[in-house]
């Protein structure tokens, strides 16, 4: 049986269990800690690190959940590929002096009898991955108003990588009236542009060579909308330039930055605009502010 605390062999804390997570959480509470929560399916990468130290910056703990949750892929989804990488998370998060790793089971987390879902709308709804992915956000939702609920952070820190989660977890705070601060954090970059992701690892050597390209595109786009160009003309060309590259294109579009809502000029701004291709079996997404 896994021990409900332990720790990892580089010395990072790691709880198993509700109760292992309460206790510590407790300690710390005791001594009048704030506690950040950074949410994780683990593969992590320098983007995730980089959540790490923001939140290390405005929190006294730092709790690194690591969970691939089940209920935010669809059965024809990489659930059971995603990549698992556990003893080389633990051993850079100890390097990173994250104070706990919460990770728990999937059948702790979803228990045989679970019936209740977490359904967000309003940015969760705004044809951009939902239109792709109509599960998704309601398996998000879930499991971070869980995550959310066990831990009970003063922070929460989520990437603007993946901008319309960052903007439906933020609202999910809100409404339910959690009292957690969401914290956007920017996106970290390969040197040619590319986000960092755990699913880059998937990429073949050319189509990794290809990938760039959609930040090239959207870099691009946001600067001849800044410009005054005007938006739809302007989007056009983008889809065309990164469908050229070789991508098969879900969607690039510009909306507005909080509501996620349809934008026609600059005036309607603040806007970020938004896209997700697939190239080869590979789904990536991106964004960028205007
Ligand atoms: P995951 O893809 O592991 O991402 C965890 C956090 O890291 C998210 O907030 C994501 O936006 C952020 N992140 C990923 N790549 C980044 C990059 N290049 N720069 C900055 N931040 C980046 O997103 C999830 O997991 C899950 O949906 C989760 C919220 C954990 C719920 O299961």
């Amino acid at each position: 049986m896994t021990k409900s605390l332990s720790r990892s062999k580089h010395g990072v804390r790691i709880a198993h269990t509700p109760s292992a997570l309460k206790r510590t959480l407790a300690q710390w509470r005791a001594r009048r800690d704030s506690v950040a929560l950074i949410p994780t399916m683990g593969a992590l990468h320098d983007g995730h690190f980089s959540l790490i130290r923001l939140a290390q910056r405005r929190a006294d703990r730092v709790v690194v959940s690591i969970f691939v949750n089940p209920a935010q892929f669809a059965p024809h989804e990489d659930f059971k590929s995603y990549p698992r990488t556990f003893d080389s998370d633990a051993k850079a998060l100890a390097l990173l002096k994250t104070d706990l790793i919460w990770a728990p089971a999937v059948g702790t987390m979803y228990p045989p009898d679970f019936s209740t879902r977490i359904v967000p709308q309003g940015p969760a709804l705004a044809g951009l991955e939902d239109a792709s992915r109509p599960h998704f956000f309601a398996g998000v939702a879930t499991v971070v108003g869980k995550l959310l609920i066990q831990c009970v952070p003063d922070i929460a820190v989520f990437g603007e990588k993946d901008f319309q989660q960052l903007k439906v977890v933020g609202r999910l705070a809100r409404d339910l009236d959690l009292p957690t601060r969401i914290v956007g954090a920017k996106t970290v970059r390969e040197t040619d542009g590319l986000a960092l992701s755990s699913r880059n690892r998937y990429l073949s050597a050319s189509e990794r060579a290809t990938a760039p390209a959609l930040y090239r595109a959207l870099a691009e786009c946001a600067q001849q909308i800044a410009a005054g160009e005007p938006i739809a003309a302007v989007l056009d060309k983008g889809r065309a330039a990164v469908m050229a590259a070789g991508f098969a294109l879900d969607y690039l579009e510009a909306r507005h930055s909080e509501t996620l809502g349809p934008v026609a000029s600059l005036a309607d701004g603040p806007i970020r605009l938004l896209i997700a291709a697939r190239i080869g079996s590979t789904r990536l997404i991106d964004n960028v502010a205007v």
